[in-house]
């Protein structure tokens, strides 16, 4: 079995009956979800909070019962992948497009589990480029800013166009190379107008379930 599949799916044991589960976006959350759809049809009850219209497609096609966000008292768990995790559980995510209702959803969440295959552990956070939602409207501008910090960063495009986010903004992926303060640039990313988000995701992280090769899985 693959590392995504085996970690996505030992994420679902940690969904019990009558919770409320952020349900994130990515590869290795789809394994969650598949599985979390299997239990259910074998009698868990549990509502789902999807981070993204994809999930909720899933979601729905495999029939997780689904709860508007503005609806749930409260989200006991989310589970969600990740682009990076470092030794602090610090994150990078972002890579599928859906950072920000995936960091909204974390936030609201009482606890927050990653789930990632072993390739996303490093050491220092910033190889993969940091994904930063920003609104259309003067983008270059807000770009310039972003650069201002020290990164090059590039317009996601799907095709020819621009990507557009479940949320109708842009997406700039920006090259660090190591990100040595991530608090601190979490922080300034967001000071900047026309910023939304960031994927940074800073002391959200409350465990994490890592998929190894040859069937191994290790939680943290
Ligand atoms: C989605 O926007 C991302 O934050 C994903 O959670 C992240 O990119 C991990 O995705 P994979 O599990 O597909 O690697």
């Amino acid at each position: 079995m693959d590392a995504k599949q085996i970690a996505g799916e030992k994420a679902a044991e940690y969904v019990k009956d009558e919770m409320v589960v952020g349900l994130g976006t990515g590869s290795t959350v789809y394994w969650t979800i598949v599985k979390l759809g299997q239990l259910v049809k074998n009698g868990l009850k549990m509502k789902g909070v999807p981070t993204s219209t994809k999930t909720e497609e899933l979601a729905r096609s495999l029939g997780i019962p689904l709860i508007d966000i503005n609806n749930a008292k409260k989200i006991d768990l989310a589970i969600d992948g990740a682009d990076e995790v470092d030794a602090e559980f610090n994150l990078i995510k972002g890579g599928g497009g859906a950072l920000l209702r995936e960091k909204m959803i974390a936030s609201l969440a009482e606890r927050f589990l990653v789930v990632v295959d072993e390739t996303k552990c490093v050491k220092t956070l910033g190889s993969f480029p940091l994904p930063v939602e920003i609104v259309p409207f003067g983008w270059q501008m807000t770009r310039n800013r972003i650069d201002g910090l020290g990164c090059e960063s590039k317009l996601r495009t799907a095709g020819r166009a621009p990507y557009i986010t479940d949320n109708g903004n842009f997406i700039l992926d920006c090259g660090f190379d190591e990100i040595h303060d991530a608090n601190g640039l979490n922080l300034e990313l967001n000071r900047i107008p026309g910023v939304v988000e960031n994927g940074l995701f800073v002391n959200m992280t409350d465990a994490i379930v890592i998929g190894r090769n040859r069937g191994k899985v290790e939680e943290c």
